[in-house]
């Protein structure tokens, strides 16, 4: 952060500091992790951001923006209807582009609690999770990390649970999300969930996030089985859908010679 940028911050922090309570200024109290190389390869926004996957993504980032911008829609779900859709990696890359394009924090928040995979796409050793912040007296300066990618801040999901879904639908989980929004107004707030057909989870967080993306994945989930988690989540605001691993004839006229492509819901 350059000199200028550290003071702005701080100007910010001071002129901020009258209007909040103490509870929500820890809200910009991070943890920090040691700096390290990632190189998972799924990660391409970061191990090769002049791919044309990671151009891909930088798309569906400038198309959620658009969509989203003028009506502060900045808390967005990333679901499927089955599993290995490609959830995980979608919703990292969608954080990594937009935290390397925007000023703001990203808070990317790993709400799969069965099956958390954030952490270690990203190499993150953490003490304390989402789980952990929902069922003890833990301070949510605790379990926000500071990622070292851009301004991008990580929830890591926590220990395993027996109840994700009784958390994720608790008052703490929805006043959580409400005050990380309200703190973080025109920032966005990534939520990665398990499938929405298999695990009950995903429809409960759905109902107060701002948007979801869908993301499917060509060969994994037959087109009754897509139909059914959409109608399941119909009632839920669907900003688009994300066809991961897509062969080009199959996208609908929407041709993109890459793997990636993503579609607008279309407006009524
Ligand atoms: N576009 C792709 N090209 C090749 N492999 C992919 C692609 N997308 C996903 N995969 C593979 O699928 C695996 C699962 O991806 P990811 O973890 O993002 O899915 P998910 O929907 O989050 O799964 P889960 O439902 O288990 O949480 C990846 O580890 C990778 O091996
Ligand atoms: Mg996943």
């Amino acid at each position: 952060m350059s000199k200028l940028e550290e003071a702005l911050e701080k100007a910010n922090r001071l002129r901020n500091s009258a209007a909040i309570d103490d509870k929500s200024r820890k809200l910009d109290v991070f943890q920090n992790v040691e700096p390290r190389k990632i190189d998972n390869d799924y990660i391409v926004t970061l191990t090769r951001p002049d791919s044309p996957i990671a151009e891909e993504y930088r798309r569906l980032k400038s198309m959620l923006i658009r969509e989203t911008k003028a009506d502060f829609l900045n808390t967005i779900m990333i679901t499927s209807s089955v599993n290995g859709e490609g959830k995980t990696l979608t919703a990292v890359n969608l954080a990594v582009t937009l935290a390397q394009e925007i000023d703001h924090t990203i808070l990317l928040i790993d709400a799969d609690l069965r099956k958390p995979m954030i952490h270690e796409c990203l190499g993150i050793k953490y003490k304390y999770g989402l789980s952990d912040y929902l069922t003890q007296d833990i301070d949510i300066s605790e379990v926000l990390i500071k990622t070292g990618i851009g301004n991008m801040v990580l929830l890591p999901a926590g220990r395993i649970v027996k109840n994700p879904v009784e958390l994720l639908s608790s008052e703490k989980m929805k006043a959580l999300i409400k005050e990380l929004k309200q703190r973080y107004m025109d920032r966005y707030i990534i939520v990665d969930t398990p499938p929405i057909l298999s695990c009950a989870e995903g429809i409960a967080i759905g109902s107060y996030m701002d948007g979801i993306v869908f993301v499917v994945r060509e060969g994994q989930a037959q087109k009754k089985t897509i139909e059914d988690a959409l109608s399941m989540i119909q009632e839920l605001n669907i900003l688009g859908l994300v066809f991961n691993n897509v062969s080009a004839a199959n996208l609908d006229g929407h041709y993109s010679p890459y793997n990636y492509g993503y579609k607008h819901k279309e407006k009524q």
